[in-house]
């Protein structure tokens, strides 16, 4: 029997590339790989890349320039890149970088097992195509190993929003939803598999209109509903959310449910009605705190997590003192900002930009304003009894390490649980990065 080849992936960007390396992984599974956690081992290596800001693109050409060096040594070894660099610059990536076998767009992965009997044989192989097929429908049988208690489900795809800053659109292509049934079916044989918790995904996913058993489209709430019944799963998140797209079924959800947990990531970008109509995203400042309100209504305790942008073409210190203004009015739970980040096909990119050094500034001014109030929030919880998920044990004998309803990192001093079990516990002290607790008997 010849030995399994060794398959090495490196995954860059959203949850979603996670998600995919996961089962590109269980595709080349079947075509004899097994997973290695080092590249110089391996028979192949994929990158699975993230396009979203410049930086991100970068990263990938210089780790290809590494592997390059690899190759050298080790001539059978086969390279591909997959994910959204993949998908804008295939071509250029197979021109600019010799080393490299295969180039793989996000929506061609089931082509993958094909194209890795290609590239075996000597060829090269790029496919960025969009199908129409689900990408992953030919794997009906995942193996069944079990698994960490948290797991990402992708259940939509792509994005027809075409914010002016956003690649994803043309990395992702036009919006599409799997249908309920076989995401049920994929839920069901993780919760076999020991998870308990399981995060939908999505690049809009809150605009999820999948097809139901009656052939009618469900909406996220819906599904989540569906989920919901499943024995065993004890806990259900989302992620990522448009405004736009949090309609009154979902929000009841978050009253109602009591497996979907008080946390909700809503990027709004600016807090600048100018910025956002400029960002074309269709909603303004007041219409999205008006949404936040109606969450709050139906879930008080919800905890609030976004996107913010600084630096957007064009963007003045009174559009970013409106951005201030209104991180101050929701208060984060967690909240990622970004400078503006020029990505070429992009209607922004031809924008007058904004000095380098004031957007530098910017991003400090609203990273100290979110850190505040993520410590004040984490502060909060101390005196709390809530429930920690077990993900692993901790650094100290008899601690172990999970994440709470708020999704806030947790010790637990003193437990004998075990990973997947879900502890109740009171909050003791907030560290920088996570919480302290004590088992509650
Ligand atoms: N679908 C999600 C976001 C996907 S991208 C949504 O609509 O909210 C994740 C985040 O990256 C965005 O929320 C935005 O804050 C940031 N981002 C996207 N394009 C960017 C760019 N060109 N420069 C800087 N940040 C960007
Ligand atoms: Fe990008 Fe906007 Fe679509 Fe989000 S909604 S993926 S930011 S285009
Ligand atoms: Fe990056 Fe593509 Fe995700 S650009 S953020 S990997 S959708």
């Amino acid at each position: 029997m010849t030995a399994p080849k060794k398959l090495f992936i490196k995954t860059y960007g959203c949850q979603m590339n996670v998600y995919d390396s996961e089962r590109m992984a269980e595709s080349l599974g079947e075509q004899g790989y097994v997973a290695t956690e080092n590249a110089a081992d391996a028979d192949m290596i994929l990158l699975n890349t993230c396009h979203i800001r410049e930086k991100a693109a970068e990263k990938v050409y210089s780790e290809l320039g590494r592997l390059k060096a690899l190759k050298a040594e080790k001539p059978d070894l086969k390279i591909g890149v997959a994910g959204c660099v993949a998908q804008a610059e295939g071509e250029e990536i197979m021109r600019r970088q010799p080393a490299v076998d295969l180039v793989v767009g996000p929506q061609s992965y089931h082509r993958l097992p094909d194209m890795e009997a290609r590239v075996r044989s000597g060829e090269k192989s790029l496919n960025t195509d969009f199908p129409e097929e689900d990408k992953f429908a030919a794997l009906e049988s995942r193996p069944k190993a079990a698994r960490a208690p948290s797991a990402f489900l992708t259940v939509q795809e792509g994005c027809d929003k075409f914010c002016a800053f956003c690649v994803v659109p043309y990395t992702r292509g036009a919006e599409s939803s799997r249908p309920v049934a076989r995401i049920l079916e994929e839920a069901r044989d993780l919760v076999d598999r020991g998870v308990r918790e399981i995060t939908l995904l999505g690049q809009n996913v809150n605009a999820y209109h999948g097809m139901g058993a009656d052939g009618s489209d469900k909406s996220l709430a819906e599904l989540i509903w569906a989920l919901n019944d499943i024995d065993g799963l004890a806990r259900i998140r989302f992620t990522t959310s448009h405004p736009n797209d949090m309609t009154d079924d979902l929000i009841e959800a978050h009253g109602a449910c009591d497996k979907l947990m008080p946390y909700l990531h809503l990027p709004v970008q600016s807090g600048s009605d100018r910025i956002l109509k400029r960002m074309n995203r269709s909603h303004t400042a007041e219409s999205y705190l008006q949404v936040i309100d109606r969450i709050r209504a139906a879930r008080p305790d919800i905890l609030m997590s976004g996107d913010f942008i600084v630096g957007f073409p064009e963007e003045t210190e009174e559009d970013f003192q409106a951005t201030l203004d209104l991180i101050e009015a929701v208060k984060y739970g967690y909240a990622y900002s970004f400078k503006y980040s020029t990505r070429p096909g992009t209607p922004a990119a031809e924008r007058a930009q904004v000095d380098p050094d004031v957007a530098d500034d910017r991003l400090q001014r609203i990273q100290a304003l979110i850190t505040r109030q993520q410590q004040e929030i984490q502060r909060d919880m101390v005196g709390r009894n809530l429930h920690v998920l077990v993900e692993k044990s901790g650094r100290n004998p008899g601690q172990m390490v999970g994440k709470s309803e708020y999704l806030h990192a947790v010790h637990i001093d003193n437990s004998d649980a075990r990973v997947g079990d879900i502890v109740p516990v009171r909050i003791t002290e907030a560290k920088r990065n996570s919480l302290a607790a004590l088992r509650r008997k």
